[in-house]
């Protein structure tokens, strides 16, 4: 009862917008929410029509959402600086149907890409994203009048929202959808007082809710995938699935299927005023069903051949029926099934949806075709938008227009993304061979080739855009050098040295080289002597790492400004390649250094210059962000980075002046921003959720005012404008100088962390000068860079030698580049950021301890995993970081608190063997 409540709502016509409940109003909502109310209020009985109206401010707003900023600002109340927001969206879901939002002559279609809802004004060339949803958007529908849209997603906590399409409002979102599961199809019915759901639940049974009325549809076979109300009769609707139809009337359903090989069923269509049923199928037949009657339902009366081609779409507008097949023909029928028109010279591909404009057709002219089959009459219709599985849409404008292509995007997934180094210029590329070039302002396509059976796996334009290359690398191991504005490649400047896919691509900054990997390969452009041509020639190949590389990036020498090679892979090795010495297909590695020792590096940038020394800055899985010295590779500072889900997978310095930089950066799903320089503090960063299914790529524009992000999978590319004031803001709440560290220590300042580091700091100072001396005490405030490591064990964090040696590396240089001196002593501040940088940053998880298990013991039989005794004595002796035999014993005996004989042994205090625990679940074992 409850759902039905907030799924019925009262149409405009009767009762003003939408329902009381008033429940979820979003942003603008507010004001929608007051005109409500105060309509509700006076609501005379029967006040014509029109008047009543007028007291919704939504119903009467008169600005539309894509006019001019400033007057959407107007209608607006609340206008909210968000540090990103999408403000573009390349890429459509060509699985989802696109509908025809057109109002007299601005051509408007609503589709979906990704996780939001794209309303096109193609008169403008202007978008309005309907956003709100947290996972791809699986059905969207649109009311007759074209004045409600709904939208549902199929993310981890679906949501079902219906808009408002005059000024893009979420006016309604139903956060537990009223189905099982997710919804996969929506409906208006006729008059908009309904709205029809479909869930696909957990075990793929299908639900219904009509009318207050949750179906079941257990017995259907496979999923029902669609679903219509009777436009004569809103209490009827049908679902159908590729092998069933099934009615509901009121509170009855009636499920039928249609036992003769017909092919497998499409969509279906109520006609002659809801008397009559049709559904199409892949046979290019329609199924006829009758009238029906209450206690029976309906029943399949005929099979009419109509076509050949398998039909998929089955719509009607007017009189006519219209069908899309196959072949991406447009046929109109009469009510007789005569062809009366179509169209079959737009060289379309299948058609997945067709959507005519709410405009009756113009006058009856001779610019309109003849009919078919009655001569001399013109054959009159509205006009419409077709979509094609291949992601095209098309308008077809009555009478005499030809198709008008309206979008021509990438229909497989989409990974390569590239700006332009100096203009507002964006390259894409998809695994359907598409490149396209275009203006992101402008958004026209400058210019685009097909590739007919190469996937494009990644992209760069050349930095110096002297010579306007774009570099292309395929799937298939193939490079292309291409110039930039015709997309031509001349046959010298196309390799193909790999079989294996090419994931990173890069040119040099003086554009002289271009490297790509997996097999790291370095090309130079070379010059002839005596002549002006050139050409791109290999320097060499080399296959540097054994695990998957993650960045190869192109840097500078200090003292000259000569290119350097880098690559960091997953094996935590950071390569440098030997550009001058690289001769006949041999490229020398100058140094191959391990980065990490337990981290997985993720990707690294260079680092601005913030400061006198040079860094490289490198991402791990662990959260942690370094800072090596640019020469010497030294890991010169730790800190703790954007705490996310998942860790940094890329990331960009964007562009700035030389005191405020910014870091971008993506996770697996979210895109983000850092305040540079990096010091730790969590409040620096911000993060919003950018492609729900994953993001595969991240470029800024070359004056730092946008960044791209490619979702992969999802196809579409967004643009999203930044704001870094907003982040600022944002910082300033998290509060200023220690404050956010000490935030981030258990129990905050004052707690009981908080007050035991501090305690544990001044015994240092203590023991440092001697527990037991009678001397004075010489009051500090700090303590030698010696005693850190106790310090970090006393609060519980061990770590290792290595990353002890960081940490005094990190303290003891922190000045060197200025002054020449080394620090050797640290007070409580640069300790707790020292801890809190260093430290791991979401503890040691169960989970850590039982993979360690895992990987050092055996099973025991009893379904856990074990380490005896001795084989464990013996790994802490030596593997890694080994420990002396005093040593262990003199942890041992602190540990247990108990003497230890003198030989290692450890009787007494381990078990002869240690296992995990059996389930996880076992908490508190
Ligand atoms: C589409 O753009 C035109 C031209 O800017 C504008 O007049 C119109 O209001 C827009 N239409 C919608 C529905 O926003
Ligand atoms: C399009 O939407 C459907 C339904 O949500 C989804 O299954 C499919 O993966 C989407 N396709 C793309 C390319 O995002
Ligand atoms: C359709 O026919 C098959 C056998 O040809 C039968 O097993 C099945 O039950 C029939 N289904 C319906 C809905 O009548
Ligand atoms: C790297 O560190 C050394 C000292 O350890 C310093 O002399 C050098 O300038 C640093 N390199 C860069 C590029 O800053």
């Amino acid at each position: 009862e409850k759902v039905l409540r907030t799924m019925s709502y009262r149409g405009p016509k009767e009762h003003g917008p939408l329902a009381s409940e008033g429940r979820d109003y979003n942003d603008g909502g507010r004001d929608y929410d007051e005109g409500l109310r105060s309509r509700e209020e006076e609501e005379p009985v029967d006040e014509p029509e029109k008047d009543k109206a007028k007291t919704s401010k939504v119903y009467t707003a008169a600005d539309t959402l894509l006019a001019t900023e400033e007057s959407s600002m107007g209608t607006h109340a609340l206008v909210i600086d968000y540090t990103f927001s999408p403000d573009w969206s390349f890429g459509i879901n060509y699985t989802l149907p696109v509908f025809n939002l057109q109002d007299r002559d601005q051509l408007v279609i609503l589709y979906a890409g990704a996780h939001v809802g794209v309303i096109y004004n193609h008169t403008s060339t202007s978008q309005h994203l309907l956003q709100g949803h947290g996972g791809p958007i699986s059905c969207l529908c649109m009311s007759e009048d074209r004045r409600w849209l709904g939208t549902a997603d199929n993310g981890r906590e679906p949501l079902l929202i219906i808009w408002d399409s005059y000024t893009g409002i979420p006016v309604h979102t139903l956060f537990n959808g009223p189905t099982e599961g997710s919804v996969i199809a929506l409906a208006f019915s006729k008059d908009a007082k309904y709205l029809a759901t479909l869930g696909g639940g957990e075990q793929q049974v299908g639900q219904a809710l009509i009318n207050n009325m949750l179906h079941d549809i257990k017995e259907a076979l496979s999923l029902p995938i669609y679903i219509i109300f009777n436009p004569g009769d809103s209490t009827e609707l049908l679902s159908n699935s590729d092998s069933q139809v099934l009615f509901y009337k009121a509170v009855s359903a009636h499920f039928k299927g249609f036992n003769q090989s017909v092919g497998s069923l499409g969509q279906s269509l109520f006609h002659w005023r809801g008397q009559q049923a049709l559904t199409a199928t892949s046979a290019g037949n329609l199924v006829l069903w009758d009238e029906g009657d209450e206690a029976a339902g309906r029943n399949a009366i005929k099979l009419l051949p109509l076509q050949r081609e398998a039909i998929t779409v089955l719509t009607s507008t007017d009189r006519w029926i219209v069908t899309g097949d196959v072949l991406g023909h447009i046929k109109f029928y009469d009510e007789n099934f005569r062809l009366m028109s179509w169209y079959s010279d737009f060289s379309l591909d299948a058609i997945a949806s067709i959507s005519f404009s709410k405009d009756a057709a113009p006058e009856p002219s001779q610019d309109y075709p003849e009919s078919c089959i009655l001569a001399d009459q013109p054959f009159v219709s509205r006009s419409f938008v077709v979509s094609t599985v291949r992601a095209t849409v098309v308008h077809v404008k009555t009478p005499g227009g030809g198709p008008q292509t309206l979008l021509r995007e990438h229909c497989a997934p989409l990974h390569a993304v590239a700006c332009h180094p100096r203009r507002p210029i964006l390259a894409m590329g998809s695994h359907s061979g598409i490149l396209k070039v275009c203006d992101y302002n402008t958004k026209l396509t400058l210019a685009s080739r097909v590739y007919e059976s190469e996937r494009i796996q990644c992209l760069i334009f050349d930095p110096q855009g002297a010579w306007f290359y774009v570099a292309v690398g395929f799937a298939s191991g193939a490079v292309h050098i291409l110039d930039a504005s015709s997309l031509h490649s001349d046959a010298e400047d196309c390799f193909h040295f790999s079989d294996n896919s090419i994931t990173h691509i890069t040119f040099s900054l003086d554009s002289m080289y271009l490297a790509t990997a997996v097999t790291v390969t370095v090309f130079h452009l070379h010059s002839s002597p005596g002549s002006t041509t050139q050409q791109w020639q290999l320097v060499g190949r080399h296959i540097s790492h054994y695990k998957p590389i993650r960045e190869l990036l192109f840097g500078v020498h200090l003292d000259s400004t000569r290119p350097r090679l880098l690559s960091l892979a997953m094996d935590r090795r950071l390569v440098e390649y030997d550009l001058d010495s690289s001769m006949e297909q041999q490229l020398l590695v100058l140094s191959a250094e391990r980065v990490e020792q337990s981290a997985v590096p993720q990707c690294m940038t260079w680092y601005p210059p913030l400061s006198t020394e040079r860094f490289l800055l490198t991402a791990s899985d662990q959260h942690k962000m370094k800072l090596l010295n640019s020469t010497t590779n030294m890991c010169r500072k730790t800190l703790l980075g954007p705490t996310y889900e998942s860790p940094v997978q890329k990331m960009v310095v964007l562009p700035g002046s030389s005191y405020t930089y910014y870091l971008a950066f993506i996770t697996k799903d979210k895109v983000g921003l850092q305040i540079l320089p990096l010091d730790g503090n969590p409040y620096s960063s911000l993060a919003v959720v950018c492609h729900p299914g994953g993001v595969s790529q991240l470029v800024c524009s070359f004056d730092g005012r946008f960044v791209f992000t490619s979702g992969g999978a999802d196809g579409t590319v967004l643009r999203w404008r930044i704001n870094p004031h907003a982040l600022q803001a944002t910082a300033a709440l998290g509060g200023s100088h220690l404050d956010p560290f000490y935030a981030l220590l258990e129990g905050g300042r004052g707690g009981t962390l908080c007050r035991e580091m501090e305690d544990l700091f001044y015994y240092c100072q203590l023991r440092h000068q001697g527990i037991d001396s009678m001397a004075p005490r010489q009051v500090s405030t700090s303590i030698p860079l010696t005693e850190v490591p106790f310090l970090m064990r006393a609060l519980g964090f061990f770590p290792s030698e290595q990353e002890l040696e960081d940490m005094q590396n990190e303290v003891k240089f922190s000045k060197y580049a200025e002054t020449g001196k080394y620090v050797k002593e640290v007070d409580l501040a640069e300790f707790l950021r020292l801890y809190i940088n260093h430290r791991p940053a979401f503890g040691i998880s169960r989970k850590e301890l039982a993979e360690s298990f895992r990987v050092l013991g055996f099973w025991d039989g009893s379904g856990r995993m074990a380490i005896p005794r001795d084989q464990l004595l013996e790994l802490l002796q030596a593997r890694g970081e080994h420990m002396r035999e005093d040593e262990v014993v003199e942890c041992l005996t602190v540990l247990s608190g108990e003497h230890m004989r003198e030989e290692v042994e450890g009787e007494g205090i381990l078990p002869a063997t240690g296992a995990s625990e059996k389930h996880a679940a076992n908490e508190g074992k």
